[in-house]
């Protein structure tokens, strides 16, 4: 008897699914998202793929090696796979805002557009939706019509349509695939104009009406409290579970047909299962998570649409906290202890390592983006600039200044609180030969390993 038990935590990113199918021959498996291995194609018929948790994620840093994740580079991985296999169903498990602010609607306007380019084929609508209002949904609704998906959410008021689904009847390669989405219970505010019923109840009704019309029911849920994963696979009539966390099985004792699944949080990876029938039974794959690297190609619409929106936010003085969408939860507030300065601050005490400093190439690394016309492209920016993300580091909106390029703060951490108090030691450090590798890694920086020496010599300032 095999049980495995599998935390995820959505700053690590440990995806995981697993499979809990006796009679379909699914096995549990884990993987880390930090390998960026694409597992091999599903050979069943029909693909299901999912995407969610985007949170307005359009795309990151790209600061490191190991960073998943971007629209436009997920919609490429769609296109690839549609390519392969026309016979996709295309979902998404919600999550698509992140907050009020003028930058991060633009920003999940943009996302449920980039849906409309991928083919969408269902949106669940989730409690992170609703808690920034639904509005945002209903305007992607009307815009970009994305099938959205919410059995259980009900408005309170009968004059207006629910532009919402509970279910929806696909067709692939011959199956009728009916999918549910279940949103899971959340704190409404008094007043709010809908309501969510009861997730089980939902759930048994939409069940009990699609038993009969289709071959396969999958279930798109934010989760099913009170029950935990583990009871809830075991309600009858579900094919495939999608959700959201972590969760565990013991194989051998469960006797649940549900095969159950999960994709990356915020955006990083996409779920994949195969699936058909073969001799009238349903036959389903081994549910895989596929990494979406951001550094791999991108659509270019949607590229186009990103870099648009930077433009929009530099000169829109209403977009006021537009970080590119990074996938790091980077802090907001400049942190009294350890902030930015600027090399500007340490000129008067640190004339001779600012006269090397401003000879050398880091000192005019924005100006090569610029040069490339790659300026606002953010996957670009980040090793070209200091204190990319941080609110006393470098803003797009600031155009270059101040923080622009690879100053002493890249190498030597936030100085701030020590070009204030000198004397007190601690307060700024030398950097080690990791602090370079953060940036000249293998990819952008293959000769650094090797010249190691003789980068470091120059970089110091002997
Ligand atoms: C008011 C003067 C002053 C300012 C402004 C100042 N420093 Fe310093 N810095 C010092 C002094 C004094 C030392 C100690 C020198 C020594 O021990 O030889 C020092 C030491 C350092 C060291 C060496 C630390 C070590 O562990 O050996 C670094 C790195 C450094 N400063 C970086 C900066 C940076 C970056 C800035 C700008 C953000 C800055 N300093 C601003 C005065 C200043
Ligand atoms: C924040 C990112 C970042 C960090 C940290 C960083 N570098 Fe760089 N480095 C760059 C970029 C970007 C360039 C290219 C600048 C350009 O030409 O636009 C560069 C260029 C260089 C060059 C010049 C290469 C040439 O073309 O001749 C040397 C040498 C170098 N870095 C050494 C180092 C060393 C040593 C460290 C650590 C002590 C370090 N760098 C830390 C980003 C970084
Ligand atoms: C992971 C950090 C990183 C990212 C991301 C990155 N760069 Fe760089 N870039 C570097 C480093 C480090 C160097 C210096 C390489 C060296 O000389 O060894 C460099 C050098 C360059 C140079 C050569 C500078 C010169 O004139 O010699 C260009 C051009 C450049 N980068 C453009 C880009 C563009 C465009 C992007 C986005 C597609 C990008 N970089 C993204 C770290 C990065
Ligand atoms: C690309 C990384 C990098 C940048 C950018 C950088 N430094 Fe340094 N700095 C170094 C390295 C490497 C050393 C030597 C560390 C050692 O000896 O262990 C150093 C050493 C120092 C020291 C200690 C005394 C000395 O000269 O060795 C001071 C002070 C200093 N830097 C200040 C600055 C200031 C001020 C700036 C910006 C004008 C700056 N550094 C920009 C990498 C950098």
């Amino acid at each position: 008897v095999k049980v495995s038990i599998i935390n995820i935590n959505s700053l690590t990113i440990v995806a995981l699914w697993l499979c809990v199918s006796l009679l379909l021959g699914c096995s549990t498996e884990q993987k880390k998202e930090a390998d960026v291995t694409i597992p091999p194609s599903p050979k069943e018929a029909v693909w299901l793929v999912v995407s969610g948790d985007t949170r307005g994620n359009l795309e990151n840093c790209g600061c490191q090696d190991m960073i998943l994740g971007g629209v436009a580079t997920r919609a490429e991985q769609v296109r690839l796979m549609r390519e392969e296999n026309p016979n996709l169903l295309l979902v998404d498990m919600g999550g698509n805002a992140n907050n009020t602010s003028v930058s991060n609607i633009a920003r999940t306007d943009a996302t449920y557009n980039a849906m409309r380019l991928m083919q969408y084929d269902a949106v669940l609508i989730n409690k992170e939706d609703l808690a920034i209002g639904l509005s945002l949904v209903q305007d992607a609704a009307n815009s970009y019509s994305p099938p959205f998906l919410a059995a259980n959410l009900r408005l309170l008021w009968d004059d207006v349509v629910p532009f919402w689904r509970k279910h929806i009847i696909f067709e692939r390669a011959g199956l009728k695939i009916g999918v549910i989405g279940i949103i899971s219970p959340a704190f409404l505010e008094l007043g709010s104009p809908f309501t969510i019923d009861e997730p089980r109840d939902a759930l048994d009704k939409e069940l009990a009406a699609l038993r009969d019309k289709v071959d396969v029911i999958i279930v798109l849920s934010e989760s099913l409290a009170p029950y935990g994963n583990e009871e809830y696979a075991k309600i009858p009539g579900i094919d495939i579970l999608v959700v959201f966390d972590g969760v565990w099985v013991d194989q051998e004792e469960s006797n649940r047909t549900t095969c159950m699944m999960s994709f990356g949080l915020q955006g990083r990876s996409l779920g994949r299962i195969g699936f058909e029938k073969r001799d009238g039974s349903l036959q389903l794959g081994q549910p895989q998570l596929y990494p979406i690297d951001s550094r791999g190609p991108e659509v270019v619409d949607i590229r186009l649409m990103i870099d648009e929106l930077a433009k929009v936010y530099m000169t829109d003085p209403a977009m006021d906290s537009f970080t590119g969408g990074y996938m790091l939860d980077l802090p907001s507030e400049r942190d009294p202890e350890n902030f930015y300065m600027g090399y500007e601050s340490c000129i008067p005490c640190h004339t001779d390592e600012y006269k090397h400093w401003s000879k050398t190439h880091h000192a005019r690394a924005y100006h090569t983006l610029i040069r490339e016309e790659k300026q606002l492209v953010t996957l670009c920016v980040a090793c070209h600039v200091t204190g990319l993300g941080r609110v006393d580091g470098f803003h797009v909106k600031l155009d270059g200044k101040p923080m622009a390029d690879v100053q002493c703060e890249s190498c030597h951490g936030p100085s701030g609180r020590h070009a204030q108090s000198p004397e007190e030691k601690g307060l700024t450090r030398l950097p080690e030969r990791k602090t370079c590798e953060i940036c000249h890694t293998q990819k952008r920086s293959p000769k650094f390993s090797k010249k190691f020496e003789s980068y470091w010599k120059r970089a110091s300032h002997k």
